[in-house]
Order: structure tokens, then sequence, then C-alpha cells
């Protein structure tokens, strides 16, 4: 174990139970594990949660439409959202759902704590009301003509052709999306979380300011939303409640009111790790009072940030809470180019591509090759994603493997001589070494801080370098020599040179551990019949006496792969 062990909390953002998981989704899951397995294998104490988003008036009509109580719908979702995500090794150690007993206890604790704080407030305001549907509606239910350009159908909130933001009593010709009857405006008593109280304002300038908590583009953005030109606070109160019908919790000494969707939703990490803690015996206030010594972090796509970097930590701060150690943020997910979107056929679910024949591996090692621990977008575009996996992951570092396995087998039986003998008195083997040695604290850095683009590109760089050695020494000749002559001195020769290249790919395959775990796990059972896995700590104390003989285990991704991919919407 190192000396710096840590403590973590780890959290991905939780999706929403109205659909399925698609691979935008996926940039963000993938992430997270890559870094939680990362912190795990250099040993650390990680504990990764997430949930189900379950509330909110998007999903209560989805399970009507489906003729379901929203329940039956959050129950199947939540079976096949877990079944995608262990398709692609994302490993949380709790999945778990904010509809919740945990969830509402927590959810209820923290509102009457900032109600104790004279944070909340009570007051009438004005919306659109579906009369047949006896329903408010929310702004992205609500459609009608742009009241800047007259573009039609555009939501409640924003105009999709104009970019213009308005409020829906704006739009012209309003009409409810769920009836699609002409609302009307109704008043009713709604709750607010008093943000725009100055000890909010003050704490969150305080709490924003912490270095190393947000991302630096981060927290000029978070600035702006924060101050006006006279450094006052803008923050206003958030409205937290909604009205009856609603599938959610409903809010203490009211009759009708419900908590709006996204008051307990962050709540949900707390809940989901509470009920980890109590299957696991382990200690939730060690976790979340507020002098804990274990980190808090939360991955989230950029579009969440108001959420995470201002609202959360303001409730849990005034409830009581420790706050975020911080927030780790990423951008959008763009395919061939362009916004996914289903019309264009781009909109590819995590089930559609575990149908098409590609090793779901591969997308994780080609979305941790475009992420550097910025909130800039990525694009996944399709000739790159098999050019990327065929020449490097299949063809620089397997290539390794199959290179030098044969020889093994045939003439040395698999038997490696030991790691602590393998010195070879020659340049490039030194210059090998020199690359190993120092490019090691380089790439554990680049996993570190999220920057899996550099970490990649570093480790292909020594891949390179050891087919680069292994062309150079050229074993085929030597084998050849000893077949014809069985000379002693080029048998060792050439046990050496493989020796060393099989040892350096251990070291490719522990650096690689955290993007393709199974592909790593595969070569440390079927090639290395290892009994415990490495972890990041065993490159610089290797020890492997054998192989096993070559498997087949990763192919390379053809056209047509790509093709019924492309094909399946
Ligand atoms: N339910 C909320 C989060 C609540 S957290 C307390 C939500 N759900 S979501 O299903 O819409 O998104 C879940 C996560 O996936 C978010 O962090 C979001 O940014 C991310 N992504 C969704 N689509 C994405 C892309 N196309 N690209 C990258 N990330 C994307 O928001
Ligand atoms: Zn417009």
């Amino acid at each position: 174990m190192l000396p710096n062990v840590k403590r973590y909390l780890v959290t991905s953002a939780l999706p929403y139970a109205n659909g399925p998981i698609h691979i935008g989704h996926l940039v963000e899951y993938i992430q997270t594990d890559i870094w939680v397995r990362f912190k795990k294998l250099m040993g650390n104490d990680v504990v990764y949660i997430c949930a189900d988003d379950t509330h909110g008036t998007p999903i209560m009509l989805k399970a009507e439409k489906e003729g379901l109580d929203p329940e039956e719908l959050i129950n199947k979702v939540w079976k096949e959202h877990t079944s995608d995500f262990a398709a692609f090794s994302v490993d949380f150690d709790n999945y778990y759902s904010t509809h919740s007993e945990e969830n509402r206890e927590l959810s209820e604790l923290i509102y009457k704590n900032l109600k104790k704080e004279g944070l909340i407030s009570v007051k009438s305001i004005e919306q659109m009301f579906d009369e047949e549907k006896k329903m408010f509606l929310p702004d992205r239910f609500i459609l009608g003509e742009c009241p800047l350009c007259n573009s039609s159908d555009q939501y409640g909130d924003s105009c999709e052709s104009c970019g213009a933001t308005y409020t829906p009593t704006d739009l012209i010709n309003p009409r409810s999306a769920v009836s699609g009857n002409t609302p009307i405006k109704k008043f009713s008593e709604h709750h607010f979380f008093n943000l725009s109280d100055e000890k909010c304002g003050s704490f969150l300038k305080q709490w924003t300011k912490f270095p190393s908590r947000l991302q630096p583009e981060v927290k000029n953005k978070i600035d702006e939303w924060l101050n006006d030109d006279d450094g006052k606070s803008k923050l206003s109160d958030w409205d937290i409640s909604r009205d009856s019908p609603y599938f959610g919790f409903k809010i203490p000494d009211t009759e009708d009111k419900f908590f709006y969707v996204w008051l307990d939703a962050p709540v949900g990490y707390y809940a989901s790790l509470l009920n980890w803690c109590s299957k696991t015996g382990k200690n939730f206030l060690d976790f979340t009072q507020p002098d804990s010594e274990i980190e808090q972090i939360h991955f989230i796509g950029k579009d969440i940030l108001y959420f995470h970097s201002l609202f959360w930590p303001a409730m849990l701060h005034f409830a009581g809470f420790r706050t975020p150690t911080a927030i780790y943020a990423h951008g959008f997910l763009t395919i061939n180019g362009q916004k996914m979107s289903k019309s264009r056929g781009t909109f590819i679910t995590a089930k559609e591509f575990l149908s098409s024949k590609i090793n779901p591996e591969f997308l994780r090692y080609y979305l941790a090759s475009k992420l550097n621990g910025s909130t800039e977008d990525l694009d996944l575009n399709f000739s790159e994603f098999s050019q990327k996996i065929n020449s490097e992951l299949v063809g620089k570092y397997i290539n390794i493997l199959s290179r030098c396995s044969g020889f093994l087998m045939n003439i040395f039986n698999g038997n490696l001589i030991p790691t602590n003998e393998l010195k070879m008195d020659c340049e490039s083997a030194k210059q090998l070494e020199f690359a190993f040695e120092n490019k090691h604290s380089l790439i554990l850095d680049c996993y570190n801080k999220r920057n899996t683009n550099r970490a990649i590109r570093e480790i292909i760089d020594l891949t390179d370098n050891v087919n680069s050695f292994i062309q150079n020494k050229k074993p085929w000749d030597l084998a050849k020599q000893i077949s014809e002559t069985n000379k002693m001195h080029l048998k060792v020769q050439l046990h050496l040179i493989l020796s060393l290249a099989i040892n350096y790919f251990a070291k490719l395959t522990i650096l690689l551990k955290p993007i393709v775990p199974i592909t790593c796990k595969v070569i440390e059972e079927e090639i290395f019949s290892l009994e415990e896995p490495w972890d990041m700590l065993d490159y610089d104390r290797l020890c492997i006496g054998k192989i096993r003989g070559f498997k087949h285990m990763l192919s390379r991704i053809k056209p047509e792969d790509l093709e019924t991919l492309m094909k399946k919407r």
C-alpha cells in the first residue's frame, strides 16, 4: 500500500429513469469508472455510488402513456440501466434509486434543516395550467410560437431556432403538449430555497474559490452566475416545489406539494451511499459530517453544473453536512461532428451498440482517448474509431504478445527468464528501460487529472518503443539460425529479447487496466496464469516466470460492423 492512501466517495450523475442509456451518457460513466478503477488500483479506498433519477413530470407522463404505474416503469428501467452499465464494465459499488425510503428521509431532513436556518419561503406564483389534465405544465410541456422569431412548435423555455430564452407565458398561441389544449394562467403557492439570502451568496463565493474544486473554465462561468457588476450576489430564490399530480416526495407539513425532482436528485447520492453503508456496515456519518476527511467527488456533464456547484453545496452546507471536495465536469459527445439526434440516426443506445459485434471495451478505449479532463465537447468519429482501435490496441499493443508468444512457446515452452535477471547490455534495451521508467509517473499523473487522452498517447508511445525494439532485434532471424545451428549463445540471446518484450507487455497491461479491464483480466488469467490480479504498484515489482500460449482476444473492427451500428435506427 502507498503511504498516502486516501478515502473517496465518487459519484456519476443519476440518469433519468424515462429513457435508455445512450452512448452520450456513457462518456460520463466510463470516465468515472476509469478514474475509480485507477484510484482503487493505486491502493486507495474508494466507493463509487450512483442511482436512477426517478421523479418528475416526464416520468409520470411516460408511465401513463405506457399504461404502467410509475413504480413499474422505474423498476423496469432500473434493470435495463444496470445491465447496460455492467456490459460496459461500469462497476458501481452501489446503484440505487431516488425513489427510496432513505432518499425520502434525507430529503425531508435537509428541507427541515434549511427551514430552521430561515432559508425556506413560500410565495404565490403564476404558471400555465392544463385544465383538462388538471395539472401545471413544466416549460418543456408547453409548445407555441417563439415571441422573437415566430418559429412554430418551440418549447416554453427557449427557441431552438433563434436561441432566445423566455418564460412560457411569453409564447404566442401556447398549447399543452399533454392535451393539446390552450393552457390558462393560474396562481399557486410554491416553496423556495432562499438562495438570494446574503449568507448563501457569501458562502458560495467562498466555496467556489477553493483551489482545485472547480475546473478553471467552470470557475469563470460560475463567477458570472454569482456576481453582478457591483460584486453583489445575483442568485435568485429557487423554486423547490411542484403541485400535484406529481411523481415524487410530498413536502412535510403540506397537503399536496411535492419536492421538485432536482431537490431530491442530488440527495439521491447520499441515499445510495446510506443504502450501501447499511449493506456493508460502514458509518454514513464518516462520509457526510462537516469535518469528514473522505473526499467527495462528483462527475457530471457541463449541462448540470448550476445544480452541482451552486444549489447542492448550499443545500448541504446550510443543512449541516459536509460539501463536495470537487466537481469534475466533462463536455458533450457529438457523433461524426453533429449533435446526437434521432432524426439523423445518430442517437445510439447502449443496447444498440451492444447488439453490433463491436467489443464494448473499444468504446471505453476510444472515449478515454478523447477525454482530457476539460469541459470541451468530444466527437465520436466512426472512421477514427476503427482506425484507432485497429492500429493502436490490436495492431500495436496485442501485436507485442502475438509477435513473441509463438517463439516462446515453441522454443522455450513458455518459460521466461526471471524478471530480476533481465539485463541486456545494449543501447536499445537501455533506451527502452529508460522510457518505461521515465514515463511512468507522467502516465499516473495523467490518470489522476482525468487526462486519459494524454495517458493513452504516452502508453501507445511506449508500445511503439517495444515494437521497434523487437523490429530491431529480429527474433525471427535468431529463431531461424537456432533451428539451423542450435548455437547456445543465440538461444540465450533470443530468450532474453522475448522475455524482455513480454515483461514490457505486462507493464503496458498494468497501465491499460483502468481503461480496458476485461481484456487485461483475460491477459492476467489466461496468458500469465496469475492468481492475484495486478495493481498499479506491480509496475515496479513485476515477477513473471511463464506464459501460456497466445489466445485470440481482440478482433479488429470491420467496416461492416460499423455499418450495422449505423443501420440500427
Ligand atoms: N437526472 C439528471 C442528473 C441528476 S444528478 C443528481 C440528468 N440526467 S441525464 O440522464 O439527462 O444525464 C445524466 C448524465 O449524462 C449528465 O451528467 C449528462 O450531462 C450526461 N450526458 C447526457 N447526454 C450526454 C452527451 N451527449 N454527452 C456527454 N454527456 C451526456 O441530467
Ligand atoms: Zn425564436
